[in-house]
């Protein structure tokens, strides 16, 4: 690693970022069919902070929330995850720290269709050895938080598609996860069911929880502490939209869900 990236290795853990791209380059295919999807990213998300991504099609997006998950790896330059630098994980621990501390979102949902609301909540519990009566409890209890704590034995084509994305929503925070990557889970929602869900995504970064969502819609800035915009693979501006909009302190303790932060159920 080059003097000027250790560096900057050092700076982006000293300043306590829950997860920290550090010029990230991501390719794809041989040269001369090479595509950059991703160009010397630098890319860092606070504890309790949402971050939207924002930038055309093709501008790297997916690549730069799969790289931050863990999914894949940089061509170039490094990842580090509560300290730990993903590419000197073994596959063992990295897969560890992929399913108990970070959570995905689809558009797609991903739900399995043959399993009810609570038992894909509950899923990644049991997969981690939690026994089955504590993780339907758990799930139930996110189910509640996500405002479906009555929809938890309904199987996902008897949920409308605002409700599958609020499941989604609550298997990825399952078991405290602390990051929650989603990418355009509002895509396929009519604008007020998808600002239902950016409400939810906000509301889930009370605790320290990070938040990083990709998404079109132009609302988000109400929702988020920081868009970032990206084009060609490059980092093109980020921006608070709001600068008194405080994360972390002001978002101390309680549980996830937009019935407590926003004073209602999110429909
Ligand atoms: N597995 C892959 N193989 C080859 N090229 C890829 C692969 N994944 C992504 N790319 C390319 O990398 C670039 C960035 O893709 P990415 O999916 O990150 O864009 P995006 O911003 O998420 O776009 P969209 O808004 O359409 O989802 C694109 O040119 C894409 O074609
Ligand atoms: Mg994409």
């Amino acid at each position: 690693m080059s003097t000027a990236l250790s560096q900057r290795t050092e700076y982006s853990q000293a300043a306590g970022h829950l997860i920290s791209l550090v010029g990230v380059r991501r390719t794809y295919g041989e040269v001369p069919r090479e595509v950059v999807a991703l160009d010397h990213v630098d890319f860092q998300v606070a504890p309790g902070e949402m971050v939207a991504i924002m930038g055309p099609s093709g501008s790297g997006k997916s690549t730069l929330l799969t790289i931050a998950g863990g999914l894949e790896s940089p061509t170039q330059g490094s990842v580090h995850f509560a300290g730990k630098q993903l590419e000197q994980l073994s596959a063992k621990d990295l897969a560890e720290v992929r399913r108990r501390h970070i959570g995905f979102v689809f558009q797609g949902f991903n739900l399995l269709d043959g399993l009810t609301a609570a038992e894909n909540v509950a899923a990644p519990l049991e997969i981690d050895g939690v026994g089955i009566g504590a993780a339907r409890d758990e799930a139930n209890r996110l189910l509640t938080s996500v405002g479906l704590g009555d929809r938890g034995d309904a199987f996902p084509d008897d949920l409308s598609g605002g409700e599958r994305q609020r499941v989604a929503i609550a298997r990825g925070l399952v078991g405290e996860r602390r990051l929650l990557l989603a990418d355009e889970p509002t895509g396929a929602l009519d604008s007020q069911t998808g600002q239902g869900v950016l409400d939810l995504l906000r509301s889930a970064c009370v605790g320290g929880r990070g938040v990083v969502v990709v998404t079109h819609d132009p609302n988000v800035a109400a929702w988020a502490h920081r868009v970032v915009t990206l084009r060609d693979g490059r980092v093109e501006s980020s921006y608070r939209p709001n600068p008194t909009d405080q994360f972390g302190a002001a978002y101390s303790s309680g549980s996830v869900g937009a019935a407590e932060h926003n004073g209602g159920v999110v429909r």
